[in-house]
């Protein structure tokens, strides 16, 4: 009988409640209504039909990438450098890791190495800005050693989720790391395949060049980085 009573008058203050009156009952706890259900309900939808834009999922994976323990480069790093440029770049340039000057300013490329690439990009008519550059690790190696297997693995995911976000018509990889990375073999030899238009992972095109770095320790390669360049240009040219 109580029960009944006690159910009866939830029920009512539910009615007064659904109503929108509720001025009567100010001190009363209502108890978890459908409405407040269905309230719940329409937020979480409304989160989920809420489109991320590009800057906002690349960001996410910052975050993300920021908190990773996956190796041990980030008890040595001191920034994490995550990439940067347009979102919505037609071509991305990935390097390898980030070396001191990467390192201290938490950008890609803005060494010595940087600035002979950020010139090759220039070359083609294009501006820092436009293009979007990454490296396969996003955390220094002691020393600017080589990546490890180990690390490549740990790290790869940010990357293929970078370049899954911007989309890019052509990946311009620059030396061993990416090229392997990009091209799922880790036997291949720069030297092969450099100055090449490939599909790589998930069908993307991949276009293998040299590595700034060895560029400058061999001046002599800077011609065939040109023609290398010149080939971007004109591949770029034909996709608009
Ligand atoms: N070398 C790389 O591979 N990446 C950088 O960001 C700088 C130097």
């Amino acid at each position: 009988m109580e029960r009944d009573i006690k159910k009866q008058l939830l029920a009512l203050l539910e009615w007064y409640k659904e109503a929108g009156i509720t001025f009567y009952f100010k001190n009363v706890e209502i108890p978890r209504t459908s409405i407040d259900k269905a309230d719940k309900k329409d937020k979480v939808k409304q989160k989920e039909d809420k489109v991320e834009s590009k800057e906002e999922l690349l960001e996410k994976i910052r975050n993300e990438a920021l908190s990773c323990k996956k190796c041990e480069l980030y008890k040595t790093r001191k920034n994490l450098v995550f990439g940067e440029g347009n979102p919505n770049a037609k071509i991305m340039f990935i390097g390898e890791a980030p070396g001191r000057e990467e390192d201290e300013q938490g950008r890609p490329f803005v060494g010595q190495a940087g600035q002979h690439l950020t010139k090759l990009i220039e070359f083609i008519g294009l501006k820092r800005e436009e293009v979007y550059i990454a490296n396969v690790l996003k955390c220094r190696p002691p020393n600017n050693r080589n990546p490890l297997p180990q690390e490549i693995e740990a790290c790869k995911d940010f990357l293929f989720r970078q370049i899954s976000i911007i989309n890019p018509k052509i990946i311009c990889t620059l030396g061993t790391f990416s090229t392997q990375l990009l091209l799922l073999n880790n036997r291949i030899q720069i030297t092969r395949v450099r100055g090449n238009l490939l599909k790589g992972w998930k069908n993307y095109m991949v276009f293998p060049t040299f590595h700034p770095s060895y560029l400058l320790r061999n001046p002599g390669s800077k011609k065939t980085a040109i023609e290398d360049f010149k080939k971007i240009k004109e591949i770029l040219e034909e996709l608009d």
